[in-house]
């Protein structure tokens, strides 16, 4: 297992215009992940039927809605998260956006909604970012957080697809997701934060088998979590781990990211059947850990194979790659391995190396936004 190749000092052998340019005037040591709004949103609108052609950048701020739109009434709207991330010479870069795209078109699918093309879709997030420049954080302070949202926008009143969609993408500049808990090691953002979970076996998050939505990213599959999670972190835990709805056997995804679990060599995922967000970042992780010569099997993972793990950890845009210390199962708490000789961290750091442009990027997964 060979670890990354670091370039040296981070310097990219990008050329880009974005360089030496000025930043907003805020404490980006102080950035957190709340949202801090941007200079500029982008609007693209589209009737039923048609597609969508041409979208413009707008001063980011409230939107004016019909009380009788499809998001308000009947929750057709779906959303994507992606970052932008400085290198050391400040050039931007996106990681892997087209899979966003392709992720939003396949959930726009399923609720009957028209999708910006890939195309459109990845030009209107540069321009968002090139647009929002000064809000991307220098090198190692954070990223530029990226939410593409698709919206049922038309009125109507019977249970219907809405008549007109708004596709909308806000930005705001996060720094990492435990920051209390962050060091910074080679320019690396290492989160040394491990994760607490409490396995939720009274509530479900999707539906089993592939006829449900657990597999696309619609708005209507978040606000239902908040009892479980409010309950978990009331009792120390940072998240909830959720089961599969047909049996409960088995593990699925925790609130907002891709679960796997560590035994000797090899890894495993839940494989994506529909319940479980086909994760970006988890797709990445499977790769990079097959490189470093690591067995990767996307199959069911029951409980009782978690318990007896050596190391688990959740992937997921927010966090990229985060170790998991334990896992609570109603009375029996699981700890695992976590710390620099974890397989997450080598992860982590191969990942957010490659999105920084501090680790080779062999896969052409970055994308210069400029
Ligand atoms: C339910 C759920 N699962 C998994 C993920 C991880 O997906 P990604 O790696 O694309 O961020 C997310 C985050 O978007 C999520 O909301």
């Amino acid at each position: 297992m060979s670890p990354p190749s670091i370039l040296g000092n981070c310097k990219t052998v990008l050329k880009c215009n974005t360089a030496g340019e000025n930043y907003a005037d805020i404490n980006w040591d102080e950035l957190g992940f709340s949202l801090v709004p941007t200079d500029y949103m982008y609007v693209m609108k589209c009737a039923k039927g048609d597609k969508f052609s041409q979208g413009s950048i707008l001063p980011y701020g409230n939107l004016e809605i019909n009380p009788s739109a499809g998001i308000l009434n009947y929750g057709q709207g779906i959303f994507e998260g992606l970052k932008a991330h400085r290198t050391e010479d400040g050039c931007i870069l996106l990681f892997r956006p087209d899979e966003n795209a392709q992720r939003m078109k396949r959930s726009a699918d399923r609720l009957c909604m028209p999708s910006p093309s890939n195309d459109q879709f990845v030009n209107a997030v540069k321009q968002i970012v090139l647009a929002n420049k000064r809000w991307v954080p220098p090198s190692g302070k954070g990223s530029l957080y990226i939410r593409p949202l698709l919206m049922g926008t038309g009125a109507l009143l019977g249970l219907a697809p809405a008549p007109d969609y708004t596709f909308l993408i806000y930005c705001s500049p996060i720094g990492s997701y435990h920051k209390d808990k962050k060091r910074l090691i080679s320019s690396l953002l290492i989160i040394t934060g491990a994760l607490n979970l409490k396995v939720e076996d009274k509530l479900y998050k999707a539906i089993s088998g592939s006829g449900g939505t657990g597999g696309i990213k619609s708005v209507t599959n978040y606000a239902p979590v908040y009892t479980a999670i409010t309950d978990a972190k009331a009792n120390g835990f940072s998240d909830v781990l959720f089961l599969d709805s047909a049996t409960g056997k088995y593990i699925e995804e925790a609130s907002a990211c891709n679960v796997f679990v560590v035994k000797g060599n090899a890894s495993f995922t839940p494989a994506i059947d529909g319940t479980i967000l086909p994760g970006i970042m988890g797709k990445s992780i499977i790769e990079i850990a097959i490189d470093l010569g690591y067995r990767v099997l996307e199959r069911a993972v029951s409980v009782e194979e978690m318990l007896g793990a050596d190391e688990m950890f959740c992937t997921g845009t927010a966090m990229v790659v985060n170790s998991i210390a334990s896992v609570t199962y109603k009375k029996t708490r699981m700890d695992y391995k976590t710390g620099p000789e974890a397989l997450s961290a080598k992860l982590r750091t191969t990942l957010v190396g490659i999105q920084t442009g501090c680790v080779e990027d062999k896969k052409s997964w970055t994308v210069l936004v400029d």
